[in-house]
């Protein structure tokens, strides 16, 4: 992308986005088209929130995005290599403890010793269980784990997080402080992410942009910029603006299902 400035003076973009999707399409070996051409592209830094009805092809466009499934169709960019995905389930190992969960992934990709058991403290002492390294999964609660979850992503200063509805299965005052862990996680960390859910208020209150899926075929219905997105400072936000936006999403997604 280019941008002209002063007079005849181009200035180069550098910071290009993360991940580009072109015409991405999916079609599955069975013939099913799950994925019709899909745009999107997600800045540096930025948060960008999926929702729809269920079997619109959330998960399919993540996994694309994380090399997982591949496309079938079109240009699919990613800049980056750093990734981390985090499922709904949070994907813990039963024999070890949580500061050996948290720093499996690292470890798994050769990061050496001292560095992830850094990487592992700090991100312990983020998501707030220090007082829970040697703990194991059974003797935590569900909103702990996704914590161990959560701070296993960060450990290895992914650019780009893949969120596939992590905390749909948390009651709801769980949720709301595990996104506001996560917003907290995004300013002390330069991350971008994409996240899927299938709550509005957790798309509308994380997301710079919402994007709106609808199915058959799968889709995208609209991309809608937050009025009042999360920023890096505390700004508050504007409960207001972001009520509206909520009930325009609303609207769209009761429209689609028809
Ligand atoms: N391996 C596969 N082979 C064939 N069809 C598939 C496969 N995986 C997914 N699908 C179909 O593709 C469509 C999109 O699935 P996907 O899991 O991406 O939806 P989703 O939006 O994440 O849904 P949910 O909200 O229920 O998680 C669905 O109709 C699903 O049945
Ligand atoms: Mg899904």
């Amino acid at each position: 992308m280019t941008t002209a400035t002063l007079a005849d003076v181009v200035v180069e973009e550098t910071a290009k986005p993360l991940i580009e999707f072109s015409r991405v399409e999916k079609t599955y070996s069975n013939g099913f088209q799950a994925v019709t051409p899909f745009d999107l592209s997600v800045d540096r830094g930025e948060i960008v929130s999926l929702v729809g009805p269920s079997g619109c092809g959330k998960t399919t466009v993540i996994r694309m995005a994380a090399g997982l499934s591949k496309i079938t169709g079109g240009t699919l960019t990613r800049r980056t290599d750093e990734l981390a995905y985090v499922f709904q389930d949070p994907t813990l190992l039963a024999w070890r403890n949580v500061r050996s969960n948290v720093e499996l992934v690292a470890k798994l990709k050769g990061v050496d010793k001292e560095t992830r058991r850094a990487a592992a403290t700090r991100a312990i002492e983020t998501v707030g269980l220090s007082a829970f390294e040697k703990a194991l999964p059974r003797q935590l609660s569900g909103g702990m784990k996704m914590r161990v979850s959560l701070a296993r992503a960060i450990t290895g200063s992914p650019d780009l997080l893949l969120m596939d509805e992590p905390f749909a299965a948390l009651d709801e005052f769980t949720r709301a402080t595990m996104q506001r862990e996560l917003l907290r996680l995004w300013r002390a960390n330069d991350f971008s992410a994409m996240f899927i859910t299938h709550s509005i208020s957790e798309a509308v209150t994380l997301g710079h942009r919402v994007v709106v899926m609808a199915s058959k075929p799968g889709r995208i219905a609209a991309v809608l910029t937050s009025p009042s997105p999360p920023d890096k400072g505390d700004t508050p936000r504007d409960e207001q603006a972001l009520a509206e936006l909520s009930s325009e999403i609303s609207a769209m997604l009761a429209g689609g299902e028809r």
